[in-house]
């Protein structure tokens, strides 16, 4: 990492939101690292040899949240070998475990720029998560039940931890029941006023 702090926006909202379609807009427009805390727990459950596989496949099933200093040191080590110093932390952080862990280990380090946070129903998450397991995903948790309890660990702990980041007034809320091209309208908005490229 460079001697500048690196900028960080954490992306925030339920299941299916939309959130890693839009990191992916981000990515090709102002050029920052999407980091998907769900991915990288996926990718190091399915590493041969991860003493944690088992564990994380638990909570994923399970719609839980693994706790923080597995996935705060997945993304620290992603943030250090892409060498870059942008980046879209995606899906985290979604607890108070996560939040706390975060500040202990990376709060000085870098510079978080603002929290986006992908607004929409339940009624909406579960329609393109039970879409995108149908489309095949291949996801062990985009089925109605694990969905179930997704949501829930969003509304009991997700959404205090949007809600404090509120207070400090760096949520940037974004309508995600809209369409793909017109929420990326929208995020364009949000950059141009704030600045972050
Ligand atoms: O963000 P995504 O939907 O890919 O996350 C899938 C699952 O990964 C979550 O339901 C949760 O079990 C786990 N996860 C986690 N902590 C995070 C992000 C994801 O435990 N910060
Ligand atoms: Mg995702």
């Amino acid at each position: 990492m460079s001697a500048e702090k690196p900028k960080v926006i954490f992306v925030l909202g339920g299941p299916g939101a939309g959130k890693g379609t839009q990191c992916a807009n981000i990515v090709k427009t102002y050029g920052y690292v999407h980091l998907s805390a769900g991915d990288l727990l996926r990718q190091e459950r399915n590493t041969e040899g991860s003493e944690y596989g088992d564990l994380i496949e638990t909570h994923i099933k399970n719609g839980t949240i693994v706790p923080v200093e597995i996935t705060c040191s997945l993304l620290e080590r992603a943030m250090i070998e892409s060498s870059k110093n942008k980046f879209l932390i995606d899906g985290f952080p979604r607890s108070k475990d996560n939040m706390e862990g975060w500040e202990r280990q990376m709060g000085s380090k870098v510079n978080l720029r603002c929290v986006f946070f992908f607004d929409c129903t339940d009624q909406i998450c579960v329609d393109r998560c039970l879409k995108r397991g149908l489309a095949g995903s291949g996801r062990t948790d985009d089925n109605e039940e694990s969905l179930r309890k997704r949501l829930l660990t969003y509304q009991r702990e997700t959404m205090p931890i949007i809600m404090h980041y509120e207070s400090l007034g760096l949520v940037r809320k974004i309508d995600a029941a809209k369409p793909e091209e017109e929420v990326f309208e929208e995020i364009k908005v949000i950059f141009k006023e704030f600045d972050a490229e």
